[in-house]
């Protein structure tokens, strides 16, 4: 506040900008970061760096959060759902070949709940057919998978920064890249597509991170690994007391393959047949058990009416089945406590 820089309209963008990009690209171990104001806008951005729009189709998964297929709309794009594997909730490989056409030019895998997506086979997929993969990251900042981290992976990855999120700065986001002409198309892009005053070169919007979020990312950035480490013990906590009630098969834990390193995002467990009665019980004892998401993203109002009565089946199941339970970092291991003995209670009644 003192130093009077709320926010700098250059194309590198502002100081605290820089240095939050900095930390971060370090973090991530790739060539470039690019700040931006959401994970919406990492998202939207992304692809119109890519050059994508009218005529293009995107594959993406239904199970997420709407952003993601918003954002592919808001280029022009058409946005082709595809299923999700009933194991981690993450695209179905199978499905995103099955579904690709003369027209499909990016795939956005989606790292749902901090479980990374099935990257081997989409980078397969994307080399046989030549794709972009924009990762959705905006759920998986600290999440790895096979030593590199989550967004570090496809051809750009897209975090946010949003109040919910591993790493917050109330409102925000960026995106990776290690491609340098990307990560320079997305500075002016974030910017009106400006370079040196009022010459816009390129179709952009205002996506600029303001210096206070920025400030706050820095600081957040330093506590990254703090934040994951308490919420791994958390999780853990929660996986070792709801253990006993894993077996009698209406529950089932989340589990972290060989390979894979969860950063804990959410704590979902799959509870077959009484869910939203659980999720009742669970929240009036006031415990915010949550779920993401249902509907999924193909059955919402607007995108029924522009999917082609599509079926996912696994996406329409685990819309039923999903709650995630509280596995924040400042959570004592008392309340981690209280939370599974009501699930355990609530199972029981
Ligand atoms: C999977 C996913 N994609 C995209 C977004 C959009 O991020 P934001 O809310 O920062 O715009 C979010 C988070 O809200 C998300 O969870």
């Amino acid at each position: 506040m003192e130093e009077g820089n709320l926010t700098s309209p250059a194309m590198d963008g502002g100081k605290r900008v820089r240095e939050f990009e900095e930390l971060l690209k370090g973090y991530l171990k790739v060539k470039n970061v690019v700040a931006v104001n959401s994970g919406t806008s990492a998202l939207h951005a992304g692809l119109l760096a890519a050059g994508i729009g009218h005529g293009d189709e995107v594959l993406l998964p239904s199970f997420t959060f709407v952003a993601t297929a918003n954002a592919v709309m808001a280029t022009g794009a058409r946005p082709v759902f595809v299923d999700i594997l009933p194991t981690d909730y993450t695209a179905d490989p199978i499905d995103i070949e099955r579904k690709i056409t003369d027209k499909t030019k990016a795939i956005i895998p989606v790292h749902l709940y901090g479980h990374p997506a099935s990257m081997n086979q989409i980078l397969e997929i994307r080399e046989k057919h030549s794709l972009l993969v924009i990762e959705d990251a905006c759920q998986s900042l600290g999440s790895s998978y096979f030593g590199r981290q989550t967004g570090s992976i496809g051809n750009m990855g897209c975090f946010s920064l949003y109040a919910s999120k591993v790493l917050t700065a109330g409102e925000g986001g960026a995106i990776s890249t290690d491609d340098d002409d990307l990560a320079n198309n997305l500075r002016m892009i974030r910017n009106h597509g400006m370079v040196e005053g009022y010459d816009t070169r390129v179709l952009g919007l205002n996506m600029r991170l303001p210096e206070i979020s920025a400030a706050i990312a820095k600081v957040q950035m330093q506590k990254l690994p703090r934040i994951l480490e308490l919420r791994r013990k958390n999780a853990k906590l929660l996986h070792q007391l709801l253990g006993a009630v894993n077996q009698r098969l209406s529950l089932k834990l989340p589990i972290e393959p060989n390979g894979l390193s969860y950063n804990w995002y959410l704590y979902t467990v799959t509870i077959y047949n009484k869910r939203d009665e659980i999720k009742k019980q669970l929240n009036n004892a006031g415990i915010g058990a949550t779920i993401y998401y249902d509907p999924p993203v193909h059955m919402t109002p607007y995108y029924s009416t522009i999917s082609d009565g599509i079926k996912l089946e696994n996406t329409e199941m685990a819309s039923k089945d999903v709650l995630s339970l509280p596995v924040h970092q400042s959570l004592t291991e008392v309340e981690i406590r209280f939370i599974a003995n009501k699930v355990v209670e609530a199972m029981d009644n």
